[in-house]
């Protein structure tokens, strides 16, 4: 595969609009106006779940959903943030960012990971919905890490985001929301290879539009916590079947490999990341082939491994799936770590109306809550830093 090493540089303009209500309450808040605002997007996966902490594959792009934050330097080592969203505001001493915990520990963890001289305050204002699987998380630490580090050299800031979740925040999460975050393109779906060193992971971009189609996501509202343990569970397992296997991560096996687990439960753990690995070489020929059949097919396959082989969807993301099927998309699956979350689907442009009410409709009858659609746009810019 061809490797991308001269990677354009981190870094959007946005419009001026969000900015001046940032600006406004941050002087409302602190008293002093900010010194700059960092921005990053909330993401879809094309395809390739569960992917990245397996040396796999993986294929998002970018929502227009972004989240800012704006910062202004202390003279003392404390950060004190405010968010607007559960409109709290919490200070917490940089030498015990260890200790910090809730939505804070973000923050509070990039810039403890970014290890800077002094404490900064942060108002956070976020448009990606929380714990819908379209990674808020990674947009909250890759707009805190650019507007408290914005000369810092990505290889930094990712590796600086990556430590505050893993690390301070408790989720083993594998790399892939924090490097869409900040890597994405407009227009494009990323290609990356978790299997490939740092500096040759940004493999290629894909177009991401379908012409004739939208993408839409339905966010189911079951709650998933990345922190709460399945997901620790799903690395262990992969972990452990690659043991068994001999091989560095399980993007390296085979389906013959696969057959010869003798552990049901760490097969299909292989199973799904050997398959879907596959998938994303398909999607990427079929994105590139603008072959909308090909695209979904692959990626209701990919809802099925996911569901059957890695089981970590829900009734609810099985039933937004099947209706979705049903009334016409070319496919659809669930996105992100599972146990909640997000649904993806290509919907041909005439059927998008009806589709989205007969989801609507379906989730009304079974009394469940209803689903928030979102269009889920082409790609969007990644993260970058402004002047305020
Ligand atoms: C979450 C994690 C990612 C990735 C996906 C599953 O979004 O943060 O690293 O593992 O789940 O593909």
């Amino acid at each position: 595969m061809p490797t991308l090493r001269a990677w354009p540089r981190v870094g959007t303009v946005l419009r001026q609009g969000p900015h001046v209500a940032l600006h406004r309450s941050f002087v409302e808040r602190f008293g002093r106006a900010p010194e700059r605002v960092g921005h990053a997007p909330g993401r879809v996966n094309v395809i390739g779940e569960h992917t990245d902490h397996n040396g796999g594959l993986c294929l998002p792009f970018a929502l227009p959903q972004r989240t800012r934050a704006a910062v202004a330097r202390r003279d003392d080592a404390t950060v004190r943030v405010h968010s607007a969203q559960t409109g709290e505001t919490v200070a917490w001493p940089l030498r015990d960012a260890a200790h910090c915990a809730g939505w804070a520990a973000y923050v509070v963890g990039t810039i403890a990971a970014l290890d800077p001289r002094h404490g900064f305050d942060v108002l956070v204002d976020s448009e990606v919905p929380v714990g819908a699987g379209l990674s808020s998380s990674a947009a909250l630490t890759c707009a805190v890490a650019l507007a408290v580090a914005p000369t810092r050299p990505p290889g930094e800031l990712l590796a600086a985001t990556m430590r505050a979740e893993n690390e301070f925040v408790g989720a083993p999460t594998g790399g892939l929301d924090q490097t869409i975050a900040l890597h994405a393109r407009a227009g494009a779906a990323l290609l990356l290879d978790f299997g490939a060193s740092p500096a040759d992971r940004l493999v290629r971009q894909v177009p991401s539009a379908v012409p004739g189609h939208e993408w839409w996501v339905l966010d189911s509202h079951v709650s998933h916590e990345l922190a709460d343990g399945g997901y620790a569970r799903r690395r262990a397992e992969c972990a452990a079947a690659a043991a068994a296997l001999a091989v560095d991560n399980l993007s390296r096996a085979t389906l013959d490999d696969v057959a010869r687990l003798t552990d049901p439960v760490l097969a299909a753990r292989a199973r799904h990341v050997v398959t879907e690995n596959a998938r994303v070489r398909q999607v990427v020929t079929a994105l590139e082939d603008a072959d909308a059949s090909a695209v979904g097919a692959a990626l209701t396959a990919s809802h099925l491994s996911l569901r059957d082989d890695f089981e970590v969807s829900c009734g609810e993301l099985d039933e937004l799936v099947a209706i979705l099927l049903e009334q016409g998309a070319r496919g659809a699956r669930m996105i992100g770590g599972g146990f909640g979350g997000s649904a993806l689907t290509l919907l041909p442009e005439a059927t998008v109306e009806v589709a989205l009410s007969a989801v609507l409709g379906g989730f009304r009858r079974r009394g469940w809550r209803l689903p928030t659609p979102l269009a889920a746009g082409i790609g969007a810019g990644g993260a970058g830093v402004d002047p305020v």
